[in-house]
């Protein structure tokens, strides 16, 4: 009875290590596998699209960048830039041109061009969120909405007081507010993209 338990143990054990090895061969072989090599289907920028870095066999082969695909994937991460970036010019050439009028044209198209970023980011957002709906950041990405909307919205206000003159003096102060809103709405933007 003793001498069975030990053989059935032993059986057990070889037919594991035996499981185990052919695993481990198949692995090996699924590396080799044609259809892991270089040029097949699996060897394309398909990361972009959903933004999750393959895994395992796929992570370690040549990224092959298809410039089209990746210009089209994530707009919206790429669109933010410019009413970011020109909001931001705009608003502190804005301090400069407290001293310097001079500048106030610049400042004038800089709010121009940010508050039609904004309009672009806004139709860009609404596209990628649907993507993303139904998860456990939706209330993440409502907020991030309505501050985007807010933003956009301030942004053309700010743009009709840098363009019409007797409005001019509230431009300073609409430009502030703009530029504190657009600050909440790219952290959100930020956790909604990066936790
Ligand atoms: C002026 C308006 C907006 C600005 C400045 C803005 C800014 C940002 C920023 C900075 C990010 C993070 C991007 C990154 O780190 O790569 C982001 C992500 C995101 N924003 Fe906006 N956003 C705006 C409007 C909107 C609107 C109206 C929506 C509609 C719901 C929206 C939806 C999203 C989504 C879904 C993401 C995550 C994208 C991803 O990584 O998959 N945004 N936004």
């Amino acid at each position: 009875m003793r001498l069975n338990i030990f053989s059935c143990m032993t059986i057990a054990l070889a037919a594991m290590n035996i499981g185990a090895t052919t695993l481990a061969l198949r692995s090996e072989e699924a590396m080799q596998h044609p259809a892991l090599q270089a040029g097949s289907t699996i060897h394309d920028s398909s990361n972009v699209q959903t933004g999750a870095p393959h895994e395992g066999a796929a992570a370690t082969r040549e990224y092959v960048l298809k410039p089209w695909r990746s210009l089209r994937a994530h707009l919206h991460n790429k669109i933010i830039h410019i009413p970011i970036g020109f909001a931001l010019s705009g608003f502190f050439l804005s301090l400069i041109a407290l001293r310097w009028r001079e500048v106030e044209p610049a400042v004038r198209w800089l709010v121009l061009v940010a508050a039609i970023g904004s309009l672009c980011a806004y139709l860009t957002g609404s596209n990628q969120a649907a993507l993303l709906e139904g998860g456990s950041k939706d209330w993440v990405i409502q907020l991030h909405q309505k501050l985007g909307i807010a933003t956009a919205l301030v942004l053309w206000v700010w743009t009709v007081t840098c363009w019409v003159r007797r409005l001019n003096r509230w431009s300073f102060l609409i430009g502030g507010i703009a530029v504190t809103l657009l600050t909440f709405t790219g952290f959100f933007g930020g956790v909604i993209a990066h936790g």
